[in-house]
């Protein structure tokens, strides 16, 4: 009751605070100021309260003591409400640790929007016990997290690292449509929508467009959303991601390896120059070392051998597709063989062993999509196989995380193999036209980001990397 009848008003006599974001502050310390943001913690102790003020640009502990500490706002404040904090910035006492050094003596401050108490405040509905679903719903309030916000801080960082880079290699950025009519990497995982009475997809990748760049802006890269319908619950798959993708004239395919291997260690190389993102790498993968050049490349064929040698099996199946169980219901583990498709935990495993970045290339044609530049000496002597000039990164812990291949070039060659797939060449004539008006050997590649950033980041899962993940089942928030 006492509390209530205390009404703050800011001394006129104190100097003028200067409004600032929390990371511009230290040159104004000793000076008064003015920050916003929300309360990201808060401890009373013996009448004195500290709040850890958030805005988005850093943290700032503020310290309350005295007539501010005992109004009824002070005494009902609450995690998360929003408030503004006027006083003088103060480096902190030898020996005592604040983020940026400094702290706040508040002289003024007011509620902007206070956040429930009770039953309905913020930890009680989301804490370290949520469960992942809970924790899904609430995403919107995980990413006020300390963990959540620095993974999608240095998303932002990375990203902005990347278009550096492509700028070095002159490659010029793009954006092509996320509404499209035709398919790069097969039906099965088109998302279809009706688009003014005619079929239409949302893009599975951006390729297509970025080869009809080529003669008009050189190289190109775009970081633009696919969408895949598989039906994957992995800690890898989501239904839409962001994809960065290059397309280069005028290589081969040891140029495209090289590209992929040098976008990637000069980006990382950016971004541990730079104090501020790798202090959020520091703080998010405390062991990462910025990998090797030139990364491991090993052969599909020889792929093959190794999960052999190294009794690394797969389920049998059947020619249906259906995996093949025994009298107990176990799945039949068999040995790879050339043609098969290295699946997901075969990959990882292979990965994790090695312990380094690898290309893989040389994939069967049969396991791949129909653009692709098929090799001129076959690997190895099987002479059933077809391969192709493919390849895919794996990263220790995540596995794919970067697709690419060299193009035919041939239009001839690209209509053969639309009829090989069965695909109406009608709807691609923009596409075969690249090849019709002046063709040219070229190459390109899609990077998964949350799959980047998850390495990077040594997260579990990609779904910790994307804003708003979406996968089966899940696209809300
Ligand atoms: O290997 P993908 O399917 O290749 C392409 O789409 C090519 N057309 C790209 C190109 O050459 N321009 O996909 C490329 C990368 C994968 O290596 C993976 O990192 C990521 O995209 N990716 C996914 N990431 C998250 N969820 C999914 N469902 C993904 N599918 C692919």
């Amino acid at each position: 009751e006492e509390s209530k009848k205390i009404q703050l008003t800011e001394d006129a006599s104190l100097p003028e605070a200067t409004k600032a974001k929390i990371v511009h502050l230290a040159p104004l310390r000793s000076k008064r100021v003015r920050v916003r943001g929300w309360v990201h913690r808060l401890r009373d102790q013996k009448g004195i309260m500290f709040i850890v003020l958030r805005d988005g640009t850093g943290y700032l502990q503020c310290v309350l003591s005295g007539v501010v500490a005992k109004t009824y706002e002070a005494l009902t404040l609450t995690i998360e409400s929003t408030v503004e904090l006027t006083g003088t910035l103060q480096s902190v006492p030898e020996g005592k640790t604040a983020p940026g050094g400094h702290e706040l003596t508040v002289d003024y401050w007011k509620v902007l929007g206070a956040a429930p108490g009770a039953e309905d405040a913020f930890t009680n509905r989301l804490n370290e016990k949520s469960d992942p679903s809970i924790l899904a719903d609430l995403r919107h309030l995980v990413i006020r997290g300390e963990t959540a916000s620095t993974v999608l801080r240095l998303r932002a960082a990375m990203l902005s690292a990347f278009r550096d880079s492509y700028a070095a290699h002159s490659l010029t950025e793009v954006t092509p449509p996320c509404m499209v009519q035709t398919q790069v990497e097969g039906g099965a995982t088109l998302f279809k929508f009706d688009y003014y009475g005619q079929p239409a997809f949302l893009t599975q990748s951006s390729q297509l467009y970025l080869e009809t760049c080529l003669p008009a802006l050189g190289d190109v890269f775009c970081v633009q959303e696919s969408f895949r319908a598989e039906n994957s619950h992995t800690r890898r798959h989501l239904s839409e991601y962001t994809h960065l993708e290059a397309e280069l004239g005028f290589i081969d395919f040891n140029d495209l390896m090289t590209h992929i291997e040098a976008i990637i260690c000069e980006t990382v190389d950016r971004l541990l120059v730079n104090e501020s993102t790798a202090a959020l790498i520091k703080q998010l993968n405390p062991s990462f070392k910025a990998p090797s050049r030139p990364f491991l490349r090993l052969s599909y064929v020889d792929a093959i051998k190794w999960l052999n040698e190294h009794n690394i099996l797969h389920p049998k199946e059947d020619a249906e597709g259906n995996e093949v169980k025994d009298a107990e219901g176990k799945a039949i583990m068999v040995e790879h063989e050339v043609g098969d498709d290295i699946a997901e935990a075969a990959e990882r495993q292979m990965t994790d062993i090695i312990g380094t970045p690898v290309f893989l290339y040389g994939f069967p044609a049969e396991l791949k999509a129909f653009y692709m530049k098929k090799m001129k000496s076959p690997e190895g002597v099987d002479s059933k196989h077809v391969f192709t000039e493919s390849c895919d990164l794996l990263m220790p812990g995540v596995g794919e995380i970067v697709g690419g291949s060299m193009r035919i070039s041939d239009s001839d060659e690209l209509i053969a193999a639309y009829k090989r797939e069965g695909i109406d060449p009608s709807p691609y004539y923009w596409y075969t036209d690249q090849r019709k008006y002046g063709t040219c050997e070229h190459g390109g590649y899609g990077l998964g980001v949350e799959r980047l950033l998850a390495w990077l980041a040594n997260r579990y899962t990609v779904r910790e990397c994307s804003l708003y993940p979406r996968w089966p089942g899940r696209a809300t928030p």
